[in-house]
C-alpha cells in the first residue's frame, strides 16, 4: 500500500483528481468506480474544471458507485444517484447511458439489483480504479465493521455511527436511511487499482488502524493492506496518529 500525506483537503482534491486524470489519459474507456459523501467532493469539482479546459474527456467512460440507499427514489436530493448528477455527471461529457449506481426502489427486487450490478461490473471488464472514502468506523463502501464482510454486492443495514455521520445531510437521524446496497468486499478489491481518500481529523483513528492496524472485519478498510495496487491519500490531519 502506497501512502501519500498532503498538506490539506484541497491539495487531497487536487492530487486524488490527478490519479483519475492521469488513468484516463492511459485508457479513455477506463472503468470507474466512484464514492459519495463529504470527501470526494471537491475531487469531483476540480474533474469538471480539467474537462472544461479540455484535458479530460469521459464520453467513454463506465462508472460504478459504491453504493446507495435502499427504496429512495432517484429523483430525491438525499440520493447517491442525484449527488452525482448534482456533483460530477451534469457537468462533463459522460454518457448517463454509461453511469451506474446500485438502486432499488422495491423490496422484491434487491436480490435481482445486486446480482445485476455485479454482472454489469464484470462485462464492463471490472473496474480499473476503485475510489473510496472512508468511514470513521473504518467501512468502505457501506461494508460496516462486524463479525463477518460480504464477498459481493448486498443489502446492508447501516451502522449506529454511519447513520449518525450522514445525518449531518439530513434535517433529523430520523430521516437518514437505514439501509443501502452497496459493493461487497470482493467486489471492491477486485478493482485493478484502488484510491482511498480521508480527510480531517475525525478520520484519523480510522486511518492508523487501517493502515498499521491488524487486517480484521472490525476495520474493513484493513483489508487494503492485502491489495496489490491501494494508493491512500490523506491530509496531515487525518495522518495525525500515523
Ligand atoms: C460513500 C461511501 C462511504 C463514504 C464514507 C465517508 O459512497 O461509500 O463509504 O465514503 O462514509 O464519507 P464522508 O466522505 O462523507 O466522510
Amino acid at each position: 500500500m502506497l501512502t501519500i500525506v498532503v498538506k490539506d483537503y484541497r491539495e487531497l482534491s487536487e492530487k486524488a483528481a490527478a490519479v483519475v486524470a492521469g488513468a484516463l489519459k492511459g485508457n479513455p474507456a477506463l472503468v470507474l468506480g466512484l464514492a459519495t459523501g463529504s470527501t470526494p467532493e471537491s475531487m469531483y469539482a476540480r474533474l469538471v474544471d480539467l474537462y472544461r479546459q479540455n484535458t479530460v474527456s469521459f464520453a467513454r467512460v463506465r462508472t460504478f458507485n459504491l453504493d446507495e440507499y435502499a427504496y429512495i427514489p432517484a429523483g430525491n436530493p438525499q440520493s447517491y444517484t442525484y449527488y452525482m448528477k448534482k456533483n460530477f455527471f451534469d457537468h462533463v461529457d459522460i454518457n448517463p447511458a454509461y453511469t451506474h449506481l446500485p438502486a432499488c426502489g422495491r423490496k422484491e427486487d434487491v436480490k435481482k439489483t445486486c446480482s445485476a450490478y455485479e454482472s454489469e461490473i464484470e462485462s464492463a471488464g471490472g473496474i480499473d480504479l476503485q475510489v473510496l472514502g472512508l468511514g470513521v468506523n473504518g467501512h468502505i463502501g457501506f461494508n460496516e465493521p462486524g463479525p463477518h464482510l460480504q464477498v459481493k454486492t448486498h443489502l446492508v443495514t447501516l451502522a449506529e455511527e454511519t447513520v449518525e455521520a450522514n445525518s449531518r445531510f439530513f434535517d433529523s437521524p430520523g430521516q437518514v436511511p437505514r439501509q443501502a446496497i452497496t459493493m461487497g468486499m470482493g467486489t471492491i478489491m477486485q478493482a485493478k487499482k484502488i484510491l482511498l481518500l480521508a480527510s480531517g481529523r475525525a478520520k484519523a483513528g480510522a486511518v492508523e488502524k487501517a493502515l498499521n492496524g491488524r487486517v480484521t472485519t472490525a476495520l474493513p478498510a484493513s483489508f487494503l493492506q492485502l491489495h496489490r495496487d491501494a494508493t491512500v491519500l490523506i491530509d496531515e490531519e487525518a495522518a495525525n496518529l500515523l
